[in-house]
């Protein structure tokens, strides 16, 4: 039977860190997997997480089971961070996840079980697991113009006149902030404009939150999403607390849900509940609990933020730096589009092959599609860094 299987493609970015890790050079930069690196290239465990689980140790009495959608007290605490407190209550279902991956992978399934004619809207470019889900589970997606080369922001006309072909039931997948790979992000008026344009549609928003507070702070973050939440009928949302609570391989995720009325969520609800039994059964507690640990208690809860907040500007700073770098390299402004992009990631708007050349030459990994990790710029190598990537024909 197993020799029917077929080779599958490496994601691309996964597949960076072996390549990294397997490189013997002593000056290789890494600027591949979306993982926060503080100025000495570690990935701590943040001090409120720490705190947490010495808490959890001496408290936790029994590790049976919680519940098929996940401990109720985080699911409430996550819909508070995302979508405020004056967030609908009667309206919402929630499950907590496996990760950011698994809310998205499960609300695609949910999309698909009230619809089966669903299409899926990414945008030109996306994180590449996006269309590997679908791929994977057989749901059909349409790409739509996100990212203007010329400019290196959005290309928002672009993005509505592909957007009108969208059909009532459809899923729109939009990043929630610092979009991955671009760093391009939505103004307040296009989120606006894009409700609108749901309206117009009957098109659904399903928006991937990896990244909040990585870009302009925790309550701008959600800015644009929110004003989503707050006119369309439905509203689907995967949160993820890998990058912002650093919480990477405890896997902690929410799925959530507006439905237009509570009997609708109850069923989505349901949904989400066999979803989870058919799946792994129960998700994950003990990543999900430290969250909800800290978001709970005042003081974990304020210097979570504190920390948080010291590795966004941490971010901005090292994208003006490099900037600054690079202006010197090339004698131009033309990088400065580093500076206006926010949060992990921005595209360099190099090829494959120019990308490829400065791993091979100088030890730098960036994704083949020149998307750089910014926490992974070297603090001390800035200058070493931008000659390489003016010499790499960038
Ligand atoms: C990334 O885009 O690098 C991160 O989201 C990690 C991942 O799972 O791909």
């Amino acid at each position: 039977m197993l020799e029917t299987l077929e080779n599958q493609p490496a994601d691309k970015i996964i597949a960076l860190i072996a390549q990294f890790a397997a490189d013997p050079r002593t000056d290789k930069v890494d600027l591949g997997v979306g993982v926060y690196k503080d100025a000495e290239g570690r990935t701590p465990v943040m001090r409120a997480v720490k705190a947490a689980e010495r808490r959890l140790l001496d408290a936790q009495t029994t590790k049976s089971y919680v519940a098929l959608l996940g401990d109720s007290a985080f699911n409430e605490a996550m819909a508070d961070l995302v979508l405020g407190a004056d967030r609908p209550r009667d309206r919402i279902a929630m499950s907590q996840q496996v990760g950011g991956t698994g809310a998205v992978r499960q609300l695609f399934d949910l999309a698909r079980r009230a619809n089966p004619d669903v299409t899926v809207w990414l945008p030109d470019p996306t994180w590449p697991n996006h269309a590997a889900i679908l791929k994977g589970t057989g749901i059909p997606f349409r790409a739509h113009r996100y990212f203007d080369p010329a400019t290196r922001g959005v290309d928002f006309d672009g993005m509505m006149a592909d957007l009108r072909g969208m059909k009532a039931g459809d899923v729109l997948l939009l990043h929630g902030c610092c979009h991955n790979p671009t760093g391009a992000n939505l103004t307040l008026a296009q989120w606006d404009a894009l409700a609108d344009l749901l309206a117009e549609t009957g098109a659904i928003p399903m928006v991937d939150l990896a990244y909040q507070g990585f870009g302009d702070g925790l309550e701008e973050d959600a800015a644009g999403l929110r004003r989503l939440a707050a006119r369309c009928p439905e509203f689907l949302l995967a949160a993820s607390c890998s990058k912002n609570f650093g919480l990477y391989r405890d896997r902690v995720g929410l799925s959530l849900v507006i439905a237009r009325n509570a009997a609708e969520a109850d069923r989505a609800r349901q949904n989400l509940s066999a979803l989870n039994r058919l799946s792994f059964s129960f998700p994950p507690d003990h990543g999900a609990k430290v969250v909800e640990i800290i978001l709970n208690d005042p003081e974990l809860r304020a210097d979570w933020k504190a920390e948080l907040e010291g590795m966004r500007s941490g971010m901005l700073e090292m994208r003006q730096a490099f900037a600054e770098a690079l202006r010197r390299a090339t004698n131009s402004d033309r990088f400065d589009f580093i500076t206006r992009h926010r949060g992990m990631f921005s595209l360099l708007g190099a090829t494959p092959e120019q990308v490829q050349r400065i791993r091979d030459e100088h030890g730098i990994y960036m994704v083949g599609d020149s998307r750089i990790n910014v926490a992974g710029l070297p603090a001390k190598g800035l200058d070493r860094l931008a000659a390489a990537i003016a010499a790499s024909g960038f």
